[in-house]
């Protein structure tokens, strides 16, 4: 097939793919971008445009020299907004939502001189002040999705103290007015500016992980987060003897590496198969004297009273109904080797719900009742990924946020990525499309 989108052969444009890389320097960043968003040709010479400081844009220029791609300001076939410097004044959410303003229809005004079907990438980053999280590139991305079509993300790792960059990548094409339902202000609103947190400063902004082989029960499940990540995050939030919780506990992950910990580890499992996994795997850790308890059921229904007050919750949850989608290639795999694909047919399995918004609100009842049983200054971490599905971002570690801000501050997000997932070639030749390989661990603190 003749390559319609770059000139890139598939072993340069394989490692594009991965939703999150490292940061060396801005040259290499803005290269990698030119190299893959425009396609120079003898006939037709592409055109790009590049907004931020005045040092960076003659960088900018000077790639595209070396592309052979004009730099320009009409017909453009590439845009790339770095807003990385303008976000360092920033301090009060008055100051943002100003710089917000600005900056958005700034953004839409370049919609006249992009071509059709053409991408912006914009460079940004989440602020944290003193302990509390602005997530003002996901609002900036909210809002421009009611412009153009928001089309993928990506995590760009800095040192592990510092905020990872992030490149959201826009299309101008014949879907741009889609809206996602939300309505733009939401997740903005939902963040306090007042509470100012005493947060914990020294946990890992992104972080990849080498988890151990699953043992053979583990492999039946199609979704068990790594041990790795559990014990990252009690050694942070949690102490000896406190009481952690995972309401969709699956194969026990949560309790599991609570208990090794000396903390007490107790939860809800839907499925029976999960939940007796979950047991034995619990059965065989040498607790001392700390506690355990899975209930099986649906976590919806689970009544005050069964738990002792929780220090800390951690879990994940199904991500939305993206099991059930036929064709996944992990799915394809997983059937092949006769494993289950999805959690079960059970109709209250969360992960069985078809409506995104029902799924959503079911979910988040479902948290803000577990946060009443969770102690003041407590934390609570949610791992978490946006979701894809037929051509459309879903943008649920976002909506999650804003919808769970009135009953907690967030107060970090660490990024998950993988380094171990094989990548595939989505869009080649054609578009855009990224292996996703970044969850966010979303954690909140109850105030009072
Ligand atoms: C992402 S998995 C959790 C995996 C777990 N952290 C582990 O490491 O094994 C989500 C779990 O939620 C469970 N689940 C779905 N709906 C549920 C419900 N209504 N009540 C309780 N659990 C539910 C699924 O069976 C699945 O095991």
């Amino acid at each position: 097939m003749k390559n319609r989108f770059n000139d890139l052969t598939g072993k340069e444009w394989l490692p594009f793919q991965k939703s999150f890389t490292h940061f060396t320097n801005f040259g290499d960043l803005y290269q990698e971008n030119i190299r893959f968003f425009t396609k120079p040709s003898n006939e037709l010479t592409p055109v790009a445009l590049f907004s931020g400081s005045s040092s960076k844009e003659i960088l900018f220029q000077s790639l595209c020299e070396k592309y052979k791609i004009h730099y320009g300001i009409n017909n453009l076939d590439y845009i790339y907004i770095d807003l990385t410097d303008e976000l360092i004044n920033l301090q009060t959410k008055d100051q943002m939502e100003s710089w917000l303003l600005i900056t958005v229809n700034e953004i839409i005004g370049y919609s006249s001189k992009l071509l059709h079907r053409k991408f912006i990438s914009i460079l940004i980053n989440n602020i944290n002040i003193q302990g509390k999280y602005y997530p003002i590139a996901w609002e900036l991305s909210n809002r421009l999705a009611q412009h153009y079509t928001r089309k993928d993300e990506k995590i760009i790792c800095r040192k592990k103290n510092q905020e990872p960059f992030i490149n959201l990548y826009f299309r101008k094409d014949e879907d741009s007015a889609f809206n996602t339902a939300i309505s733009p202000s939401d997740l903005w609103n939902s963040i306090p500016d007042t509470t100012s947190i005493s947060s914990i400063q020294t946990h890992p902004n992104w972080f990849m992980l080498r988890p151990k082989p699953r043992k053979k029960d583990e492999i039946l499940h199609p979704a068990k987060y790594p041990e790795e990540l559990v014990s990252l995050y009690l050694n942070t939030y949690s102490k000896k003897g406190d009481n952690v919780f995972d309401p969709m506990s699956g194969t026990g992950t949560t309790q599991v590496e609570s208990l090794k910990l000396s903390r007490n580890g107790y939860g809800v499992e839907l499925s029976s198969m999960f939940h007796s996994i979950a047991v034995n795997r619990c059965a065989q850790v040498d607790s001392n004297s700390n506690q355990w308890s899975l209930f099986e059921g649906d976590a919806r229904n689970w009544t005050d009273g069964k738990f002792p007050t929780f220090d800390y919750i951690i879990t994940s949850p199904p991500y939305w109904d993206m099991l059930n989608m036929q064709g996944a290639e992990n799915q394809a795999l997983r059937k092949k080797k006769g494993l289950q694909t999805n959690y079960s047919d059970n109709e209250k399995d969360l992960g069985n719900i078809d409506d995104y918004y029902s799924f959503l609100n079911d979910l988040v009842k479902l948290y803000i009742s577990i946060i009443t049983n969770l102690k003041e200054g407590g934390y609570f971490t949610i791992v978490v990924k946006n979701i894809k599905k037929k051509g459309k971002i879903y943008p649920f570690a976002f909506d999650l946020v804003s919808k769970l801000s009135p009953s907690c501050t967030l107060s970090h997000v660490g990024y998950w990525c993988q380094d171990d997932l094989r990548l595939a070639p989505y869009g080649f030749g054609n578009t855009w499309v990224s292996n996703t390989f970044h969850h966010y661990c979303l954690t909140f603190k109850k105030m009072n």
